[in-house]
């Protein structure tokens, strides 16, 4: 199953949701972007140093360095060299450079095949921005997940106080606009609502009636699928 949508639409807590109410394996595809971009950071690469950001993303996936672990109460872990990055990684500067390194052709193409591994066994959610359009076009359900840049941004703001940073809520709106104009701009893997996807837009629901409306439509699939001679 692919869950795609831009930043702040509500997709990581819906899809853990998601996942543990169908009992899938959740696969945060955002955070092996954000790894790279932290591993950059660490390594003093710049974020538009196309040929050493590949080169970086390739070797991380060679020394198989970013693990993502399961979510459990403590949250969704990622290690990174065997150091646990789940919190570095959200911090806002790597945000941006993980919008950054992700426009990287080769970056994306050095983690195409990671996240097809992970996808392959089935009974897999994935969450990315271009799951449903090209890492698994063949999907067998798919969302787009959206909501205003407002309430993207709101959010976005109170998730950031919430972990006692003091954010200005009209930084907060730029940077949210900002990235979604890279990520929907960008050359390659552009995000995008897949045309065989489910459109959601989550403005005004709340996380439960996004989830259940995710959880009745796969469930309507599984029972066509598993109807199927
Ligand atoms: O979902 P997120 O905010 O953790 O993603 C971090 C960045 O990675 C975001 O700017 C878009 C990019 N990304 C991507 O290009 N493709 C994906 N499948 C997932 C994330």
């Amino acid at each position: 199953m692919a869950i795609d949508g831009p930043a702040g639409a509500g997709k990581s807590t819906v899809t853990q949701r998601v996942a543990d109410e169908l009992g899938y394996l959740l696969v945060d595809t955002g955070a092996l972007y954000r790894a790279v971009a932290l591993a950059a950071q660490r390594a003093l690469v710049s974020w538009v140093d196309d040929a050493s950001l590949g080169a970086l993303a390739r070797q991380l996936v060679e020394e198989r360095a970013v693990e993502l672990g399961s979510h459990g109460s403590s949250g969704f872990t990622v290690k990174l060299r065997g150091e646990d990055v789940s919190l570095a990684i959200r911090e806002p500067s790597v945000s941006q450079g993980a919008s950054k390194v992700s426009a990287v052709p080769a970056v994306r193409a050095a983690l195409l095949d990671m996240q097809r591994q992970a996808g392959a066994a089935g009974g897999v959610v994935l969450e990315g921005r271009d799951i449903g359009t090209v890492v698994f076009p063949d999907a067998e359900v798919k969302f787009f997940l959206t909501a205003s840049v407002d309430v993207r941004a709101r959010r976005r703001f109170d998730e950031l106080r919430a972990r006692g940073a003091k954010p200005e809520l009209a930084e907060v709106e730029r940077e949210v606009a900002e990235r979604d104009l890279r990520d929907s701009t960008r050359p390659v893997a552009p995000l995008k609502q897949a045309a065989d996807a489910h459109g959601i837009d989550s403005s005004l629901l709340s996380i439960e009636q996004v989830v259940a409306c995710i959880v009745a439509q796969v469930r309507v699939v599984e029972a066509e699928l598993g109807a199927r001679p």
